[in-house]
């Protein structure tokens, strides 16, 4: 089983972006744990990162038939992109949306999502642990689906 990790804008700053809300962690820290958990789960993951709708939109359609699944964070991107949400919609890939910070306890921009309709559900709040628990809820989904 393959699954794609993508993290949206600015998360290449984690470790030094807003600490207070986001943690100390970088975002190599994150990946290389997610190794970990993907080799107990026994799954293969790639994870990326870019600050480009377009190239996140390019690597969702890329990934149709190479990848069983999505883990995405998509940052800013979540409150503002009907065209990531068409992308996830276009190849059907069972996505799951993770944030680092609890979205809904923000700022009233931040609470709506348009990719949490596309995904099977949404992980928010619980800092990288989000990441770990989106591709556990996603495998664990995957291998009851099959
Ligand atoms: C975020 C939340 C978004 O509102 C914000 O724009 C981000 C990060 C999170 O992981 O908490 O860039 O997706």
């Amino acid at each position: 089983m393959k699954i794609l990790i993508l993290h949206g804008p600015n998360l290449n700053l984690l470790g030094q972006r807003e600490p207070g809300v986001y943690g100390t962690l970088t975002l190599a820290a994150i990946n290389e744990r997610l190794e970990q958990d993907a080799a107990e789960l026994q799954v293969a993951i790639d994870c990326r990162q870019s600050n480009h709708e377009g190239t996140l939109i390019d690597w969702i359609h890329e990934a149709l038939g190479q990848f069983d699944g999505l883990v995405i964070n998509p940052g800013g991107y979540t409150h503002t992109s009907v065209a990531i949400r068409d992308a996830i919609a276009g190849v059907a890939i069972p996505t799951v949306e993770v944030h680092l910070s609890n979205i809904h306890k923000r700022e009233s921009f931040r609470h709506h999502s348009y990719i949490a309709p596309v995904a099977i559900g949404q992980i928010s709040g619980f800092g990288p642990e989000s990441y770990r628990l989106g591709l556990r809820a996603l495998v664990t989904q995957l291998r009851s689906s099959k």
